[in-house]
């Protein structure tokens, strides 16, 4: 039997563990729909990773001075090198302070247009409250991002 299992690729940044909590539930959330199958990896993974293989890539980081990581971004030009046009791309972020959020997952949004004009992104991406500097996750985000990474994965179904 040929497989219709879309592929999807999600790539965290994260100083304390928080984000890369985040993304592990929007995998779990992926996969329940039982039509995709996650990978989840590092900002330093990106390198050694063959993105062409992958249907649908999400990029998440926390929120630093109200923007997105240096490292995030590097991770997006390094994967819009290697290809990500005609893919499904989308974003989250983790932040403390609901009046000084900025906004890392428009960021995100806005470096994947630059690099690559041609991936179909995904909007809005999923930004997520950590309960101080160095979290834990707030308790209401993790079902949230569950359902985020529902959507995303009926999105990438058709
Ligand atoms: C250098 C630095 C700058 C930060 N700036 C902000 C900020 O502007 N707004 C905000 O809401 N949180 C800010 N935070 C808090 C982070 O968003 C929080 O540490 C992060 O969401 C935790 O995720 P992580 O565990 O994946 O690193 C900052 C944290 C650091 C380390």
């Amino acid at each position: 039997m040929i497989s219709t299992m879309k592929r999807v690729l999600l790539v965290f940044d994260t100083k304390f563990g928080n984000t890369e909590k985040l993304a592990k539930e929007i995998a779990a959330g992926i996969e329940e729909t039982g039509t995709a199958e996650c990978k989840v990896i590092g900002i330093k993974e990106v390198g050694s990773e063959d993105i062409s293989g992958y249907d649908g890539v999400l990029f998440g980081g926390p929120v630093h001075a109200f923007r997105a990581t240096r490292g995030i971004k590097g991770a997006i030009k390094d994967a819009a090198k290697k290809g990500l046009d005609g893919k499904l791309v989308s974003s989250f972020d983790t932040y403390q302070a609901p009046g000084h959020k900025g906004n890392a997952a428009r960021g995100i949004e806005g470096e994947v247009s630059k690099r690559a004009p041609r991936a179909k992104i995904f909007t809005p991406g999923l930004t997520a409250l950590v309960d101080g500097y160095e979290g834990p996750l707030n308790a209401t985000e993790p079902p949230k991002a569950r359902e985020f990474g529902k959507k995303f994965a009926k999105e990438l179904a058709g």
